[in-house]
């Protein structure tokens, strides 16, 4: 079974995040005639210059909440294939500000959209991105990995939000048997992610010579995927996902936060003296891997590398001091819950701010 993508309307929720941006240029560049409309609130997490550049005759941005139930129901109505991305996505803030708007935009947010799903029976298909993180930690020496069928044991609040959010799909799909697919990436590295997450954070901090802050005994094993296999892995999703079932998605890169904190300073020469330990986040989980065999016999595999895409990436963020300069426009600085040896020093430099990148 194979659905067709060519010449379909796609509507992208949090299609102005990360994630969701690398979607929107994958599905107009490798979907002929493929119409594309965004949805995103632009949170502090969404910014239109990650869509800046595309043809505006294809691609279509609406900003609004996707807990804005009425206006889901019309978008719905003109689409053929939902992508749901749109998500307070960082663990550090569900776990340092507020819960509930992680379960506002999360779970809410979702059965938002699922309602307008029930309305909306010209969608073929309901993609919800759901996270590793649902699964819970694995003990760092454990060679086990998580699977479809693997129990539920969120530890953060995010995770929590993101669990509920797959609870009320699967309801959803239970009960009307809407069309729905749930796809569960690992961590997610490459251009345009916000300079809160680790890998721009580290880099950033590193191009300025501050310390890298690891948290706890930095051994945390997170499994990289990078964004373009990830996009490669929702549309191979679209194409060939069984409607009511859910695919894990990795590519086997499981590393050690202090292995990427070394990879970062060494392909951008500075000292392995700037890495720093610091007090652990609380309820950090030790471990994500997960088992991507069920996707890979749909036909998708990974094809990017960590030994050469995480360099790239980190030249990425390095090269592009505009956009981070852009995307950090009349915002504090990022992850300031995190005491540096020179927290003063940085809040008084506004660094990223200013942009200031070399
Ligand atoms: N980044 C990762 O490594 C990773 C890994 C696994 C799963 N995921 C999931 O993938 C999805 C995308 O992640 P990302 O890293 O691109 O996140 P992101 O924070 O970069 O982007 C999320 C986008 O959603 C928008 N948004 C948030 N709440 C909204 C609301 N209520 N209404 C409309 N728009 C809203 C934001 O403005 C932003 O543009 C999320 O669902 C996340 O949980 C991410």
């Amino acid at each position: 079974m194979s659905r067709i993508l060519k010449n379909k309307r796609f509507l992208v929720t949090g299609g102005a995040g990360f994630i969701g941006s690398n979607l929107v240029r994958h599905l107009l560049k490798n979907i002929p005639d493929s119409k594309i409309t965004v949805v995103d609130n632009l949170s502090y997490a969404g910014n239109l210059y990650n869509l800046q550049g595309l043809p505006k005759s294809r691609l279509q941005f609406i900003k609004a909440d996707i807990n804005n139930t009425p206006l889901m129901k019309q978008l719905f109505k003109n689409a053929d294939f939902v992508v749901h991305l749109a998500a307070e996505s960082h663990v550090d803030r569900s776990i340092h500000q507020s819960s509930l708007i992680f379960l506002r935009s999360n779970v809410l947010g979702t059965r938002s959209l699922l309602e307008a799903l029930r309305e909306s029976p010209n969608v073929e298909l309901f993609l919800h991105f759901s996270t590793d993180e649902v699964f819970g930690t694995l003990p760092l020496n454990s060679s086990q990995k998580f699977h479809e069928k693997s129990p539920y044991l969120p530890n953060s609040p995010y995770a929590a939000s993101k669990a509920g959010a797959d609870m009320i799909a699967r309801a959803y799909y239970q009960t009307w048997k809407l069309p729905i697919v749930v796809i569960h990436p690992t961590n997610n590295y490459g251009p345009r992610q916000l300079p809160e997450k680790l890998v721009p954070f580290f880099t950033i901090r590193a191009v300025n010579s501050l310390p890298l802050p690891l948290y706890g005994h930095g051994n945390h094993v997170r499994s990289w995927l990078h964004v373009d296999d990830c996009s490669e892995a929702a549309i191979k999703i679209l194409e060939k996902g069984k409607i009511g079932e859910s695919y894990c998605v990795t590519a086997d890169e499981d590393k050690p936060n202090h292995f990427i904190a070394k990879m970062i300073l060494t392909t951008l020469k500075k000292p392995a003296s700037l890495l720093t330990y610091v007090t652990d986040r609380p309820g950090h989980d030790e471990k994500y891997s997960l088992n991507a065999a069920k996707l890979k016999r749909l036909g998708w595999k990974p094809k990017r590398k960590l030994k050469t895409h995480l360099p790239e990436t980190v030249l990425w963020y390095k090269k592009n001091a505009e956009w981070i300069k852009k995307t950090s426009k009349n915002r504090k600085l990022f992850n300031q819950h995190i005491k540096t040896p020179s927290l003063k020093k940085e809040q008084e430099m506004g660094y990223f701010r200013k942009g200031k990148l070399s």
